[in-house]
Protein backbone atom coordinates (compact mmCIF):
# COMPACT_ATOMS: atom_id res chain seq x y z
CA UNK A 1 0.00 0.00 0.00
CA UNK A 2 1.38 3.52 -0.92
CA UNK A 3 1.97 5.12 2.14
CA UNK A 4 0.15 8.51 0.42
CA UNK A 5 -2.44 6.27 -1.05
CA UNK A 6 -5.77 8.63 -1.27
CA UNK A 7 -9.21 7.42 0.03
CA UNK A 8 -10.63 8.63 -3.51
CA UNK A 9 -9.47 10.37 -7.00
CA UNK A 10 -12.05 12.28 -8.92
CA UNK A 11 -11.30 12.27 -12.57
CA UNK A 12 -13.81 15.09 -14.55
CA UNK A 13 -14.99 14.08 -17.49
CA UNK A 14 -17.98 15.50 -18.23
CA UNK A 15 -17.26 18.53 -20.55
CA UNK A 16 -18.47 19.14 -23.93
CA UNK A 17 -15.25 19.77 -25.43
CA UNK A 18 -16.84 21.23 -28.55
CA UNK A 19 -13.32 23.16 -29.18
CA UNK A 20 -11.72 19.95 -30.96
CA UNK A 21 -14.44 19.90 -33.01
CA UNK A 22 -15.23 16.31 -33.22
CA UNK A 23 -18.07 13.66 -33.32
CA UNK A 24 -15.21 11.61 -30.65
CA UNK A 25 -15.80 12.97 -27.01
CA UNK A 26 -12.52 15.04 -26.50
CA UNK A 27 -11.30 12.67 -23.58
CA UNK A 28 -11.24 9.97 -25.89
CA UNK A 29 -8.28 11.70 -28.42
CA UNK A 30 -5.41 9.57 -27.89
CA UNK A 31 -1.69 10.81 -28.22
CA UNK A 32 1.14 8.44 -27.61
CA UNK A 33 -0.97 5.29 -27.88
CA UNK A 34 -3.71 6.35 -25.00
CA UNK A 35 -6.43 8.42 -24.62
CA UNK A 36 -6.32 11.54 -22.94
CA UNK A 37 -8.51 9.98 -20.49
CA UNK A 38 -6.38 6.98 -20.09
CA UNK A 39 -3.34 9.41 -19.47
CA UNK A 40 -5.32 10.62 -16.65
CA UNK A 41 -6.20 7.15 -15.09
CA UNK A 42 -3.55 5.62 -15.30
CA UNK A 43 -2.02 8.80 -13.40
CA UNK A 44 -4.39 8.51 -10.91
CA UNK A 45 -4.25 4.54 -10.28
CA UNK A 46 -0.28 5.27 -9.79
CA UNK A 47 -1.28 6.36 -6.47
CA UNK A 48 -3.65 3.71 -5.38
CA UNK A 49 -6.58 5.28 -4.60
CA UNK A 50 -9.47 3.55 -2.62
CA UNK A 51 -11.72 4.82 -4.96
CA UNK A 52 -11.03 6.18 -8.36
CA UNK A 53 -14.23 7.92 -9.89
CA UNK A 54 -14.23 9.29 -13.40
CA UNK A 55 -17.30 11.82 -14.18
CA UNK A 56 -18.99 11.52 -17.28
CA UNK A 57 -22.07 13.46 -19.32
CA UNK A 58 -20.98 14.53 -22.60
CA UNK A 59 -21.12 11.52 -25.39
CA UNK A 60 -21.44 9.08 -21.78
CA UNK A 61 -22.01 5.92 -23.22
CA UNK A 62 -18.49 6.22 -25.55
CA UNK A 63 -16.89 7.14 -22.48
CA UNK A 64 -18.04 4.52 -20.34
CA UNK A 65 -17.48 2.02 -22.66
CA UNK A 66 -14.25 2.88 -22.96
CA UNK A 67 -13.07 3.05 -19.51
CA UNK A 68 -14.99 -0.56 -19.22
CA UNK A 69 -12.51 -1.62 -22.15
CA UNK A 70 -9.15 -0.44 -20.85
CA UNK A 71 -9.86 0.48 -17.30
CA UNK A 72 -12.37 -2.03 -15.33
CA UNK A 73 -11.47 -0.73 -12.01
CA UNK A 74 -13.18 2.73 -12.47
CA UNK A 75 -16.30 3.81 -11.14
CA UNK A 76 -18.28 6.06 -13.39
CA UNK A 77 -20.31 8.63 -11.76
CA UNK A 78 -23.01 10.30 -14.05
CA UNK A 79 -23.24 14.43 -13.88
CA UNK A 80 -26.82 15.52 -13.92
CA UNK A 81 -27.89 19.17 -15.85
CA UNK A 82 -26.16 21.34 -13.02
CA UNK A 83 -23.25 22.71 -14.98
CA UNK A 84 -19.64 23.32 -13.25
CA UNK A 85 -17.06 21.61 -11.95
CA UNK A 86 -18.36 21.75 -8.01
CA UNK A 87 -21.21 19.84 -9.26
CA UNK A 88 -19.10 17.20 -11.49
CA UNK A 89 -16.71 16.59 -7.89
CA UNK A 90 -20.41 16.65 -5.97
CA UNK A 91 -21.62 13.66 -8.46
CA UNK A 92 -18.29 12.07 -8.00
CA UNK A 93 -18.39 11.88 -4.37
CA UNK A 94 -21.71 10.01 -4.35
CA UNK A 95 -19.55 7.18 -5.16
CA UNK A 96 -17.51 7.87 -2.01
CA UNK A 97 -18.81 6.00 0.78
CA UNK A 98 -15.84 7.46 3.15
CA UNK A 99 -16.43 10.24 5.08
CA UNK A 100 -12.90 11.45 6.01
CA UNK A 101 -8.97 10.99 4.61
CA UNK A 102 -7.99 13.04 1.19
CA UNK A 103 -9.38 12.92 -2.12
CA UNK A 104 -7.65 14.37 -5.41
CA UNK A 105 -9.75 15.79 -8.56
CA UNK A 106 -7.58 15.91 -11.27
CA UNK A 107 -8.79 16.49 -15.24
CA UNK A 108 -9.83 13.88 -17.77
CA UNK A 109 -8.12 16.14 -20.94
CA UNK A 110 -4.71 16.67 -18.86
CA UNK A 111 -2.40 14.15 -20.29
CA UNK A 112 0.85 15.17 -18.83
CA UNK A 113 0.27 15.02 -15.34
CA UNK A 114 2.14 12.26 -13.75
CA UNK A 115 1.66 9.75 -10.48
CA UNK A 116 4.94 11.45 -8.94
CA UNK A 117 3.60 15.04 -9.41
CA UNK A 118 0.28 13.69 -7.47
CA UNK A 119 2.25 11.98 -4.74
CA UNK A 120 3.97 15.54 -3.94
CA UNK A 121 0.79 17.42 -4.33
CA UNK A 122 -1.16 14.28 -1.53
CA UNK A 123 2.91 14.77 0.78
CA UNK A 124 2.20 18.50 0.55
CA UNK A 125 -1.51 18.53 1.58
CA UNK A 126 -1.30 15.46 4.52
CA UNK A 127 2.15 16.89 5.75
CA UNK A 128 0.75 20.47 6.45
CA UNK A 129 -2.62 18.90 7.35
CA UNK A 130 -4.45 21.61 4.61
CA UNK A 131 -7.94 21.63 4.21
CA UNK A 132 -6.72 22.21 0.63
CA UNK A 133 -3.76 22.16 -1.35
CA UNK A 134 -4.55 23.07 -5.23
CA UNK A 135 -1.30 22.51 -7.50
CA UNK A 136 -0.73 25.85 -9.30
CA UNK A 137 1.43 27.20 -11.79
CA UNK A 138 2.55 31.00 -12.72
CA UNK A 139 2.34 31.18 -16.68
CA UNK A 140 3.85 34.33 -18.85
CA UNK A 141 -0.26 35.04 -20.06
CA UNK A 142 -2.87 33.08 -17.70
CA UNK A 143 -5.70 34.40 -19.82
CA UNK A 144 -9.17 32.44 -19.32
CA UNK A 145 -7.23 30.51 -15.88
CA UNK A 146 -8.89 31.26 -12.43
CA UNK A 147 -6.68 33.30 -10.52
CA UNK A 148 -4.98 32.15 -7.33
CA UNK A 149 -5.20 34.61 -4.49
CA UNK A 150 -2.75 34.34 -1.79
CA UNK A 151 -2.87 36.35 1.77
CA UNK A 152 -0.50 39.28 2.28
CA UNK A 153 2.43 36.58 3.69
CA UNK A 154 1.88 34.39 0.38
CA UNK A 155 1.39 31.24 2.63
CA UNK A 156 -2.37 31.08 2.48
CA UNK A 157 -4.62 30.86 -0.18
CA UNK A 158 -7.80 33.02 0.15
CA UNK A 159 -9.38 31.78 -2.85
CA UNK A 160 -9.43 31.41 -6.58
CA UNK A 161 -11.29 33.95 -8.94
CA UNK A 162 -12.16 32.59 -12.64
CA UNK A 163 -10.99 34.81 -15.16
CA UNK A 164 -14.53 36.13 -16.64
CA UNK A 165 -15.12 36.93 -12.63
CA UNK A 166 -12.23 38.65 -12.03
CA UNK A 167 -11.16 42.76 -12.09
CA UNK A 168 -7.95 44.05 -13.91
CA UNK A 169 -5.77 43.70 -10.65
CA UNK A 170 -6.61 39.89 -10.19
CA UNK A 171 -6.43 39.21 -13.84
CA UNK A 172 -2.43 40.73 -13.47
CA UNK A 173 -1.99 37.72 -11.30
CA UNK A 174 0.29 35.18 -13.08
CA UNK A 175 -0.31 32.35 -10.95
CA UNK A 176 -3.18 29.69 -12.32
CA UNK A 177 -5.17 27.35 -10.65
CA UNK A 178 -4.50 24.21 -12.73
CA UNK A 179 -7.80 22.75 -11.45
CA UNK A 180 -5.91 19.69 -10.07
CA UNK A 181 -6.40 19.35 -6.10
CA UNK A 182 -6.27 17.48 -2.71
CA UNK A 183 -9.17 17.71 -0.41
CA UNK A 184 -9.99 17.06 2.80
CA UNK A 185 -13.00 14.62 2.10
CA UNK A 186 -14.92 16.22 5.13
CA UNK A 187 -14.35 19.85 4.24
CA UNK A 188 -15.15 19.35 0.78
CA UNK A 189 -18.28 17.42 1.18
CA UNK A 190 -19.46 20.10 3.04
CA UNK A 191 -18.09 22.96 1.20
CA UNK A 192 -19.97 21.59 -1.99
CA UNK A 193 -23.17 21.93 -0.08
CA UNK A 194 -22.84 25.71 0.45
CA UNK A 195 -21.46 26.84 -3.16
CA UNK A 196 -24.21 28.31 -5.42
CA UNK A 197 -24.34 29.40 -9.29
CA UNK A 198 -24.21 33.11 -8.81
CA UNK A 199 -21.16 33.80 -10.99
CA UNK A 200 -20.69 35.36 -14.92
CA UNK A 201 -21.36 31.56 -16.25
CA UNK A 202 -23.97 30.32 -13.74
CA UNK A 203 -22.20 27.48 -12.71
CA UNK A 204 -21.52 25.66 -9.66
CA UNK A 205 -17.30 26.37 -9.42
CA UNK A 206 -15.25 23.71 -7.67
CA UNK A 207 -12.91 26.96 -7.11
CA UNK A 208 -15.06 28.02 -4.29
CA UNK A 209 -14.54 25.66 -2.17
CA UNK A 210 -11.42 27.12 -1.18
CA UNK A 211 -12.90 30.59 -0.15
CA UNK A 212 -15.07 28.67 2.40
CA UNK A 213 -13.02 25.84 3.53
CA UNK A 214 -10.34 29.14 4.35
CA UNK A 215 -13.40 31.13 6.20
CA UNK A 216 -14.40 28.19 7.55
CA UNK A 217 -11.15 28.30 9.59
CA UNK A 218 -9.15 25.44 7.52
CA UNK A 219 -5.42 25.85 6.01
CA UNK A 220 -5.82 26.50 2.33
CA UNK A 221 -1.99 26.00 0.45
CA UNK A 222 -1.01 26.24 -3.21
CA UNK A 223 1.65 23.74 -4.50
CA UNK A 224 3.08 25.31 -7.93
CA UNK A 225 5.00 22.83 -10.56
CA UNK A 226 8.20 23.97 -11.53
CA UNK A 227 6.82 22.24 -15.36
CA UNK A 228 3.46 23.89 -16.15
CA UNK A 229 2.74 21.57 -19.13
CA UNK A 230 2.50 18.52 -16.79
CA UNK A 231 -1.29 20.50 -15.70
CA UNK A 232 -1.74 21.67 -19.68
CA UNK A 233 -5.10 20.72 -20.97
CA UNK A 234 -6.01 20.04 -24.58
CA UNK A 235 -8.49 21.87 -25.62
CA UNK A 236 -7.98 21.93 -29.62
CA UNK A 237 -6.19 20.21 -31.72
CA UNK A 238 -3.34 22.28 -32.11
CA UNK A 239 -2.69 21.61 -28.05
CA UNK A 240 -3.15 17.88 -28.90
CA UNK A 241 -0.74 17.86 -31.09
CA UNK A 242 1.62 20.13 -29.18
CA UNK A 243 0.88 18.06 -25.99
CA UNK A 244 1.65 14.67 -27.69
CA UNK A 245 4.85 16.02 -29.36
CA UNK A 246 5.99 16.79 -25.81
CA UNK A 247 5.00 13.95 -24.37
CA UNK A 248 6.70 11.92 -26.82
CA UNK A 249 10.06 13.98 -26.56
CA UNK A 250 9.63 12.81 -22.47
CA UNK A 251 9.23 9.07 -23.64
CA UNK A 252 12.35 9.26 -25.91
CA UNK A 253 14.38 10.63 -23.00
CA UNK A 254 13.03 8.40 -20.56
CA UNK A 255 13.98 5.03 -22.52
CA UNK A 256 17.41 6.70 -23.51
CA UNK A 257 17.94 7.81 -19.58
CA UNK A 258 17.38 3.89 -19.27
CA UNK A 259 20.21 2.56 -21.39
CA UNK A 260 18.25 2.89 -25.15
CA UNK A 261 20.40 4.19 -28.07
CA UNK A 262 17.81 6.35 -30.01
CA UNK A 263 19.57 7.90 -33.44
CA UNK A 264 17.33 10.30 -34.05
CA UNK A 265 14.49 11.27 -31.14
CA UNK A 266 12.81 13.64 -34.03
CA UNK A 267 11.56 10.75 -36.04
CA UNK A 268 11.19 8.24 -33.50
CA UNK A 269 7.46 7.48 -31.83
CA UNK A 270 7.12 5.47 -28.89
CA UNK A 271 3.78 4.68 -27.08
CA UNK A 272 3.85 5.27 -23.46
CA UNK A 273 3.22 1.54 -22.75
CA UNK A 274 5.92 0.06 -25.04
CA UNK A 275 8.89 -1.26 -22.85
CA UNK A 276 12.60 -1.49 -24.55
CA UNK A 277 15.38 -3.17 -22.81
CA UNK A 278 19.14 -1.81 -22.37
CA UNK A 279 21.37 -1.24 -26.03
CA UNK A 280 18.78 -1.36 -27.57
CA UNK A 281 18.91 0.65 -30.59
CA UNK A 282 15.93 2.53 -32.45
CA UNK A 283 16.83 3.53 -36.01
CA UNK A 284 15.31 7.09 -37.34
CA UNK A 285 12.36 6.60 -38.61
CA UNK A 286 10.41 4.41 -36.10
CA UNK A 287 7.00 3.74 -34.87
CA UNK A 288 6.87 1.32 -31.41
CA UNK A 289 3.14 1.65 -30.87
CA UNK A 290 0.80 -0.29 -28.20
CA UNK A 291 2.07 -3.14 -25.81
CA UNK A 292 5.16 -3.58 -28.32
CA UNK A 293 8.47 -4.78 -25.82
CA UNK A 294 11.85 -4.58 -27.33
CA UNK A 295 14.44 -6.94 -25.49
CA UNK A 296 18.05 -5.49 -24.85
CA UNK A 297 20.47 -5.38 -27.67
CA UNK A 298 17.76 -5.60 -30.24
CA UNK A 299 17.63 -2.86 -33.32
CA UNK A 300 14.99 -1.66 -35.16
CA UNK A 301 14.87 0.40 -37.86
CA UNK A 302 15.11 2.33 -39.73
CA UNK A 303 12.07 2.94 -41.40
CA UNK A 304 9.76 0.15 -39.24
CA UNK A 305 6.21 0.22 -37.41
CA UNK A 306 5.58 -2.38 -34.53
CA UNK A 307 2.04 -2.48 -32.81
CA UNK A 308 1.74 -5.30 -30.23
CA UNK A 309 4.81 -6.51 -31.32
CA UNK A 310 7.29 -8.56 -28.92
CA UNK A 311 11.15 -8.52 -30.24
CA UNK A 312 13.46 -11.01 -28.57
CA UNK A 313 16.98 -10.03 -27.29
CA UNK A 314 19.40 -9.07 -30.29
CA UNK A 315 17.09 -9.25 -32.87
CA UNK A 316 17.38 -7.42 -36.22
CA UNK A 317 14.44 -5.73 -37.84
CA UNK A 318 14.78 -3.70 -40.84
CA UNK A 319 11.98 -1.67 -42.70
CA UNK A 320 9.01 -3.78 -41.74
CA UNK A 321 5.75 -3.41 -40.28
CA UNK A 322 4.10 -5.39 -37.76
CA UNK A 323 1.56 -6.43 -36.13
CA UNK A 324 0.75 -8.61 -33.11
CA UNK A 325 3.71 -10.88 -34.19
CA UNK A 326 6.70 -12.06 -31.91
CA UNK A 327 10.29 -12.25 -33.41
CA UNK A 328 12.41 -14.28 -31.21
CA UNK A 329 16.14 -13.55 -29.79
CA UNK A 330 18.87 -12.65 -32.81
CA UNK A 331 16.05 -13.31 -35.60
CA UNK A 332 16.40 -11.16 -38.76
CA UNK A 333 13.26 -9.50 -40.29
CA UNK A 334 13.16 -7.42 -43.44
CA UNK A 335 13.91 -4.92 -45.19
CA UNK A 336 10.12 -4.32 -47.28
CA UNK A 337 8.44 -7.22 -44.64
CA UNK A 338 4.60 -7.56 -43.51
CA UNK A 339 4.57 -9.15 -40.45
CA UNK A 340 0.57 -10.03 -39.89
CA UNK A 341 -1.06 -11.17 -36.15
CA UNK A 342 -0.26 -14.51 -35.24
CA UNK A 343 3.78 -14.38 -36.89
CA UNK A 344 5.56 -16.15 -34.57
CA UNK A 345 9.82 -15.78 -35.61
CA UNK A 346 11.76 -18.22 -33.61
CA UNK A 347 15.87 -17.70 -32.57
CA UNK A 348 18.02 -16.56 -35.12
CA UNK A 349 15.13 -17.43 -37.57
CA UNK A 350 14.81 -15.03 -40.61
CA UNK A 351 11.79 -13.51 -42.97
CA UNK A 352 13.57 -11.54 -45.23
CA UNK A 353 12.43 -8.77 -48.35
CA UNK A 354 9.39 -8.95 -49.41
CA UNK A 355 7.53 -11.51 -47.53
CA UNK A 356 4.24 -10.97 -46.04
CA UNK A 357 3.28 -13.38 -43.46
CA UNK A 358 -0.03 -14.20 -41.28
CA UNK A 359 -0.71 -16.66 -38.48
CA UNK A 360 2.73 -18.62 -38.98
CA UNK A 361 5.12 -20.14 -36.69
CA UNK A 362 8.32 -20.57 -37.83
CA UNK A 363 10.98 -22.16 -35.99
CA UNK A 364 14.15 -21.86 -34.00
CA UNK A 365 16.61 -20.87 -37.26
CA UNK A 366 14.30 -21.66 -39.62
CA UNK A 367 14.42 -19.30 -42.80
CA UNK A 368 11.56 -17.21 -45.14
CA UNK A 369 14.63 -15.05 -47.04
CA UNK A 370 12.72 -13.64 -50.11
CA UNK A 371 9.75 -12.40 -51.78
CA UNK A 372 7.19 -15.17 -49.92
CA UNK A 373 3.49 -15.65 -48.33
CA UNK A 374 3.22 -17.31 -45.13
CA UNK A 375 -0.36 -17.93 -44.34
CA UNK A 376 -1.60 -20.56 -42.03
CA UNK A 377 1.01 -22.55 -41.34
CA UNK A 378 3.61 -24.21 -38.91
CA UNK A 379 7.08 -24.06 -40.02
CA UNK A 380 9.84 -26.85 -38.25
CA UNK A 381 13.01 -25.71 -37.08
CA UNK A 382 16.07 -25.18 -39.53
CA UNK A 383 13.47 -25.25 -42.42
CA UNK A 384 14.23 -23.09 -45.47
CA UNK A 385 11.36 -21.81 -47.72
CA UNK A 386 12.89 -20.96 -50.99
CA UNK A 387 12.63 -17.60 -52.66
CA UNK A 388 8.88 -16.58 -53.98
CA UNK A 389 7.31 -19.80 -52.21
CA UNK A 390 3.55 -18.82 -51.75
CA UNK A 391 1.61 -20.79 -48.97
CA UNK A 392 -1.81 -20.69 -50.72
CA UNK A 393 -3.80 -20.78 -47.72
CA UNK A 394 -7.28 -19.72 -48.88
CA UNK A 395 -9.51 -21.59 -51.40
CA UNK A 396 -11.88 -18.79 -51.91
CA UNK A 397 -14.26 -20.16 -48.83
CA UNK A 398 -12.19 -21.22 -46.09
CA UNK A 399 -8.76 -20.93 -44.76
CA UNK A 400 -6.72 -24.30 -44.48
CA UNK A 401 -3.42 -24.59 -42.51
CA UNK A 402 0.31 -26.10 -44.02
CA UNK A 403 2.80 -27.83 -41.87
CA UNK A 404 6.10 -28.04 -42.81
CA UNK A 405 8.66 -30.11 -41.03
CA UNK A 406 11.89 -29.63 -39.54
CA UNK A 407 15.05 -29.18 -41.94
CA UNK A 408 13.01 -29.19 -44.77
CA UNK A 409 14.13 -27.59 -48.02
CA UNK A 410 11.43 -25.76 -49.91
CA UNK A 411 12.37 -25.32 -53.50
CA UNK A 412 12.15 -21.56 -55.46
CA UNK A 413 8.62 -20.54 -56.57
CA UNK A 414 7.25 -23.43 -54.91
CA UNK A 415 2.90 -23.67 -54.20
CA UNK A 416 1.73 -25.02 -51.02
CA UNK A 417 -1.53 -25.78 -51.41
CA UNK A 418 -3.08 -26.18 -47.90
CA UNK A 419 -4.22 -28.10 -45.90
CA UNK A 420 -1.18 -29.91 -46.68
CA UNK A 421 2.00 -31.30 -44.96
CA UNK A 422 5.14 -31.33 -45.75
CA UNK A 423 7.28 -34.12 -43.64
CA UNK A 424 10.96 -33.48 -41.69
CA UNK A 425 13.79 -33.42 -43.77
CA UNK A 426 11.63 -33.43 -46.79
CA UNK A 427 12.40 -31.21 -49.80
CA UNK A 428 10.44 -29.70 -52.92
CA UNK A 429 11.91 -29.04 -56.46
CA UNK A 430 11.70 -25.46 -57.72
CA UNK A 431 8.61 -24.44 -59.05
CA UNK A 432 6.86 -27.20 -57.39
CA UNK A 433 2.62 -27.09 -56.39
CA UNK A 434 2.52 -29.33 -53.84
CA UNK A 435 -1.27 -30.21 -53.53
CA UNK A 436 -0.54 -33.98 -51.19
CA UNK A 437 1.28 -34.31 -48.45
CA UNK A 438 5.29 -35.56 -48.53
CA UNK A 439 6.31 -37.47 -46.62
CA UNK A 440 9.34 -37.10 -44.30
CA UNK A 441 13.06 -37.12 -46.58
CA UNK A 442 10.91 -37.19 -50.19
CA UNK A 443 11.86 -35.18 -52.52
CA UNK A 444 8.34 -33.68 -54.15
CA UNK A 445 8.55 -32.21 -57.45
CA UNK A 446 5.84 -31.75 -60.60
CA UNK A 447 7.13 -28.81 -62.62
CA UNK A 448 6.12 -29.29 -66.47
CA UNK A 449 9.11 -30.89 -68.20
CA UNK A 450 11.38 -28.05 -70.08
CA UNK A 451 11.32 -28.18 -74.20
CA UNK A 452 14.15 -26.38 -75.84
CA UNK A 453 12.67 -25.29 -79.05
CA UNK A 454 16.62 -24.82 -80.70
CA UNK A 455 16.43 -21.33 -82.86
CA UNK A 456 13.55 -20.25 -82.05
CA UNK A 457 14.69 -16.35 -81.13
CA UNK A 458 17.01 -16.01 -84.39
CA UNK A 459 13.73 -17.61 -86.63
CA UNK A 460 10.97 -15.82 -85.05
CA UNK A 461 13.08 -12.68 -84.18
CA UNK A 462 15.01 -11.75 -86.65
CA UNK A 463 17.00 -8.43 -86.91
CA UNK A 464 17.05 -7.98 -83.34
CA UNK A 465 20.03 -7.81 -80.35
CA UNK A 466 18.69 -11.02 -79.01
CA UNK A 467 18.79 -13.04 -81.84
CA UNK A 468 22.50 -11.49 -82.90
CA UNK A 469 23.48 -12.41 -79.75
CA UNK A 470 22.12 -16.19 -79.98
CA UNK A 471 24.09 -16.14 -83.13
CA UNK A 472 27.37 -15.00 -81.67
CA UNK A 473 27.05 -17.32 -78.66
CA UNK A 474 26.33 -20.43 -81.16
CA UNK A 475 29.11 -19.76 -83.31
CA UNK A 476 31.49 -19.40 -80.15
CA UNK A 477 30.62 -22.62 -79.16
CA UNK A 478 30.91 -24.33 -82.42
CA UNK A 479 34.30 -22.75 -83.12
CA UNK A 480 35.12 -24.87 -79.43
CA UNK A 481 35.49 -21.01 -77.17
CA UNK A 482 35.47 -21.85 -73.38
CA UNK A 483 32.05 -20.82 -72.40
CA UNK A 484 29.82 -23.90 -74.08
CA UNK A 485 26.10 -22.92 -74.15
CA UNK A 486 25.76 -27.06 -73.47
CA UNK A 487 27.65 -26.77 -70.71
CA UNK A 488 25.66 -24.19 -68.93
CA UNK A 489 24.79 -24.77 -65.22
CA UNK A 490 21.55 -25.75 -64.78
CA UNK A 491 21.64 -27.77 -60.99
CA UNK A 492 19.05 -24.75 -59.74
CA UNK A 493 15.78 -26.95 -59.85
CA UNK A 494 14.74 -29.79 -60.92
CA UNK A 495 15.08 -30.24 -64.53
CA UNK A 496 14.32 -32.23 -67.36
CA UNK A 497 15.35 -31.69 -71.44
CA UNK A 498 12.49 -33.42 -73.91
C1 LIG B 1 -11.36 25.38 -14.65
C2 LIG B 1 -11.20 26.13 -13.33
C3 LIG B 1 -10.14 27.21 -13.47
C4 LIG B 1 -8.83 26.58 -13.91
C5 LIG B 1 -9.04 25.77 -15.18
C6 LIG B 1 -7.79 24.99 -15.53
C7 LIG B 1 -13.40 26.10 -12.25
C8 LIG B 1 -14.63 26.87 -11.97
N1 LIG B 1 -12.47 26.73 -12.96
O1 LIG B 1 -11.81 26.34 -15.60
O2 LIG B 1 -9.94 27.88 -12.25
O3 LIG B 1 -7.84 27.58 -14.12
O4 LIG B 1 -10.11 24.83 -15.00
O5 LIG B 1 -7.97 24.37 -16.76
O6 LIG B 1 -13.27 24.98 -11.83
N2 LIG B 1 -16.06 19.52 -16.25
C9 LIG B 1 -17.01 18.61 -15.85
N3 LIG B 1 -18.28 19.04 -15.65
C10 LIG B 1 -18.64 20.33 -15.82
C11 LIG B 1 -17.65 21.25 -16.24
C12 LIG B 1 -16.36 20.82 -16.43
O7 LIG B 1 -16.73 17.42 -15.69
O8 LIG B 1 -19.81 20.65 -15.63
C13 LIG B 1 -14.69 19.03 -16.48
C14 LIG B 1 -14.27 19.22 -17.92
O9 LIG B 1 -14.55 18.06 -18.66
C15 LIG B 1 -12.78 19.47 -17.80
C16 LIG B 1 -12.64 20.12 -16.44
O10 LIG B 1 -13.82 19.82 -15.73
O11 LIG B 1 -12.03 18.29 -17.79
C17 LIG B 1 -12.44 21.62 -16.55
O12 LIG B 1 -13.53 22.17 -17.20
P1 LIG B 1 -13.41 23.51 -18.01
O13 LIG B 1 -14.73 23.90 -18.51
O14 LIG B 1 -12.30 23.37 -18.98
O15 LIG B 1 -12.98 24.51 -16.84
P2 LIG B 1 -12.49 25.97 -17.04
O16 LIG B 1 -13.67 26.85 -17.16
O17 LIG B 1 -11.44 26.02 -18.07
CA1 LIG C 1 -10.24 24.16 -19.57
Amino acid sequence: MNSHAPQAIVVLAAGAGTRMKSAVPKVLHPICGRSLLMHAVTAAAGLDPERLVVVVRHERDQVVEHLAEHAAFVRVADQDEIPGTGRAVQCGLEQVDAETGTVVVTYGDVPLLDAATLERLVAEHEGTHSAVTVLTARIPDPTGYGRILRDEAGEQVLGIVEHKDADEAQRAIDEVNSGIYAFDLAVLRSALSRIGTDNAQGEMYLTDVLAIAREDGGSVRALVTDDPVLVEGANDRVQLAQLGAEMRRRINERHMRAGVTIIDPDTTWIDADVTIGQDAVIEPGVQLQGATDIAGEAVIGPDSTLRDTVVGRGAHVVRTQALLAEIGEEATVGPYTYLRPGTVLGARGKIGGFCETKNAQIGDGAKVPHLSYVGDAEIGEGTNIGAATIFANYDGVNKHRTKVGRHVRVGSDSVLVAPVEIGDGAATGAGTVVRKDVPPGALAVNASGQRNVEGWTQRRREGTAAAEAAREALERAASGDATDASEMDTTHGEQETR
